[in-house]
């Protein structure tokens, strides 16, 4: 059966990666519908929405989304669309993989294979802030258990796909006894009764970890704000938040799209890094069920890399076309 794909390329950036990708797309599964829908600052200018009801109707008809990067208005009023987006469509694993690639200027020489899976409705995302006193401000963090089970059954899902035997539970539960303690025991409950390891480290221990020895790491279970956090870190360890893919994932809907935002700094010159988009669209296609051309796009990438068209972000001089143009030439047999 056909499959529809809702694209939404948002701002900045995310006009200039999400095309190529969707040129990827095109080529390694042409039988995908794919169908345009805007979000984000230039919609919120226009229609006073930056995430209007129709694109929203659109992604909950769709079997997946493509979604680039979308700035979100200053004013206080205006709620950020892919975070709006991840409670409507109730995407509540955010699955990011972080790997090494074969880079001219390594940040790190170690090789490292490992994935971030973020929790991804609950924790101080919920957007829950308030003036108790003049002068005094307060954020609520929710981590219910319902929340924790259902994302550790992701984490566990992904050890078994990767054939690997533990899930590293990332907390604060000596700071936060609470919250990350319900984190800690309900994830742990989850990975044991699994067969699995349950492994544990403090975020802070984690971030270390990460930088020192990253190959350590296999199946990284976190809250969402410490996810967020680690999730840029393992970009940079990568080399580039530009080679950074991730799932947003639930029951019954799938958002992919790359770790970077809509970086107006470097928006219309024509340079921004497509892989993590085109990786995101890979990693879209193997949730489809298409693993054997989510391969091929990932190798077209390694390729392209291995042949040094890269963007300035990976020390290269190629363009955002360019780079789009040889991972279409990689792709051919
Ligand atoms: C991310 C982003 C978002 C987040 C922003 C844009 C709200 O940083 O996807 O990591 O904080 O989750
Ligand atoms: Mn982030």
């Amino acid at each position: 059966m056909t499959k529809t794909v809702v694209v939404i390329p948002g701002d900045g950036i995310g006009r200039e990666v999400i095309p190529v990708a969707v040129k990827v797309l095109k080529a390694v599964a042409p039988n995908i519908e794919l169908v345009e829908a805007e979000a984000g600052l230039e919609t919120w200018k226009r229609t006073g929405e930056t995430l209007p009801e129709e694109t929203l109707e659109l992604c909950r008809e769709a079997d997946a989304i493509l979604f680039g990067a979308c700035t979100t208005p200053e004013d206080p009023s205006a709620e950020s669309p892919i975070i709006r987006l991840r409670r409507e469509l109730d995407l509540y694993a955010n699955v990011r993989p972080a790997r090494s690639w074969p880079i001219p200027r390594r940040p790190i020489e170690e090789d490292f294979d490992f994935v971030i899976v973020r929790e991804n409705t609950e924790d101080l995302y919920i957007g829950c802030e308030s003036e108790v006193h003049p002068g005094v401000t307060v954020a609520m963090r929710k981590i219910s258990e319902e929340g924790t089970r259902r994302v550790a059954e992701v984490a566990c899902d992904l050890a078994e796909e990767r054939g690997s035997d533990r899930v590293t539970v990332v907390h604060k539960a000596n700071v936060m006894k609470l919250t990350c303690g319900t984190f800690k025991r309900v994830a742990r409950e989850v990975i044991e009764s699994r067969g699995l390891e349950f492994d544990e480290c403090y975020v802070d221990a984690a971030a270390y970890r990460m930088v020192i020895d990253p190959g350590s790491f296999d199946v990284v279970l976190t809250p969402n704000m410490f996810g967020d956090i680690l999730s840029d870190e393992a970009a940079g360890l990568m080399g580039s938040l530009g080679l950074a893919p991730s799932g947003n994932v639930g029951d019954d809907h799938g958002l992919f799209e790359p770790v970077h935002g809509s970086a107006p700094d470097i928006a219309g010159k024509g340079i921004a890094n497509p892989m993590a988009a085109i990786l995101s669209a890979a990693m879209m296609l193997e949730w489809l069920g298409m693993r054997e051309e989510a391969e091929k796009v990932e190798e077209a990438v390694e390729r392209t890399i291995e042949d040094g068209v890269i963007t300035p972000d990976l020390g290269g001089n190629a363009s955002t076309e360019e780079v789009g143009e040889k991972v279409l030439e990689k792709l051919e047999p």
